[in-house]
């Protein structure tokens, strides 16, 4: 089935101090990159390399439906190595493309840019 055929995808945002404080839902359309579903949502989620998977600064945690979604590839794993609070449950969300009928996202509390200046 193409991506536009498919129903939305729910994109639950859990609570983020600074970029989300109260959570978010919303429907995402299926095909899209996650970093910008986000950021056309209001998220603003850094994305220092505009979203060509080589700064690991969009990193977020896929809680739930990470499983719908198509594997990290070797260069997505590479630069998931610089990221701060990396858990096996971690991706690149430029790299995901948004697919399945929910996803559960989790923003880190810090960046990689972030973290480098505490
Ligand atoms: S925006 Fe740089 S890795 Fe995703």
């Amino acid at each position: 089935m193409a991506d536009d055929a498919r129903p939305p995808t729910r994109i639950r945002v859990l609570p983020h101090a600074e970029l989300c404080p109260d959570g978010l839902a919303f429907d995402a359309r299926p095909g899209r990159k996650l970093v910008d579903e986000l950021l056309a949502h209001g998220i603003a989620i850094e994305h220092a390399c505009e979203k060509v998977g080589a700064c690991a600064t969009c990193h977020v945690h896929l809680r739930e439906g990470g499983a719908d979604v198509a594997p990290a590839d070797d260069d997505e794993e590479d630069q998931l190595g610089d990221a701060w609070g990396l858990d096996a449950q971690s991706r690149l969300s430029c790299c995901v493309r948004v697919r399945g009928p929910g996803l559960v996202v989790e923003l880190p509390r810090y960046t990689k840019n972030h973290a480098r200046e505490q």
